[in-house]
């Protein structure tokens, strides 16, 4: 059965819609890469502009609704009985340097509980979506997380860290320790479409540290349903939006838990 709640549907067509800007925005970057002023600027507006027709859309459906936003924040605070959690461009350093790797995430929450999402790459035409208890799927097909068992044989991917990070040494530490112990380590640059990825098989498992609620929510759902495992470790109950997180296929979660958590790691 294909996902069809109405919640669904709306994020969708919001999503295609801010997708045709999005789109013609990321022609325009060739041409701003080689002019003096760069893409700086105009990514950011980019990003705005996507983030706008996604929260006029979600809007005009349910002006009453919560909203998380990157850009905006919190729309509707006090509504966490609804909720829409928005990533308008996902892999901003991609999008900013040509690279077709970034995606739309649009995340709805009941109750502070995810209950359907999406990621959409607009340039590969790929759109993940998962709706609570109805399984994942890439486009029309349905997806299952990998199957592979053994922590040696498996591809993971990562992030980070970022610049202004506190902790780089010990993630790369952590990226050392992982990379000896696994068949190899990606680092393609969007958190959301690595949660994908994990989903529907194309890595085994993910990891990063200081990430953002909004990064993640669609991806929650999305490789929950598609059979896989999500961990939030070392959580700081003063900061909910900040988020380590461990995805896998389940399989090889422990190992990987292990791998991250070694005590000889600082
Ligand atoms: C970033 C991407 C990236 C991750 C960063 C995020 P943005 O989101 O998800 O993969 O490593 O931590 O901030 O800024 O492109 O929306
Ligand atoms: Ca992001
Ligand atoms: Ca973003």
């Amino acid at each position: 059965m294909r996902l069809n709640s109405p919640q669904i549907n709306l994020i969708t067509k919001a999503c295609m819609k801010a997708s045709r800007s999005l789109i013609r925005d990321f022609g325009e970057i060739e041409n701003l890469q080689v002019s003096s002023k760069g893409p700086g600027d105009f990514v950011t507006s980019a990003d705005k502009r996507t983030e706008k027709i996604l929260i006029e859309e979600l809007q005009k459906a349910h002006p009453d609704y919560g909203i998380l936003s990157e850009e905006v924040g919190f729309i509707n605070k006090d509504n966490s009985k609804n909720r829409w959690v928005i990533d308008p461009i996902d892999g901003t350093t991609n999008f900013l340097n040509g690279v077709p790797q970034f995606a739309i995430s649009i995340a709805y929450e009941e109750d502070a509980e995810v209950k359907c999402g999406i990621i959409f790459n607009p340039i590969t035409n790929e759109m993940f979506s998962a709706e609570k208890g109805n399984g994942s799927y890439l486009n029309n097909s349905r997806i299952r997380v990998s199957n592979k068992k053994k922590i040696k044989d498996a591809l993971v991917v990562t992030g980070g860290p970022k610049g202004e990070s506190k902790i780089k040494n010990k993630i790369f530490s952590e990226y050392i320790n992982v990379s000896n112990n696994v068949s190899n380590v990606r680092k393609f640059g969007s958190a959301a479409l690595d949660m994908a990825y994990v989903a529907c098989g194309r890595f085994d498992g993910y990891w990063q540290r200081e990430l953002n609620y909004w990064d993640l929510a669609a991806g929650i759902i999305i490789l929950k349903e598609a059979g896989g495992f999500i961990d939030f470790f070392e959580e700081d109950p003063n900061l909910p939006l900040k988020k380590n997180i461990l995805a896998t296929n389940s399989n090889i979660h422990e190992d990987l838990r292990e791998l991250i958590k070694k005590k000889d790691i600082e």
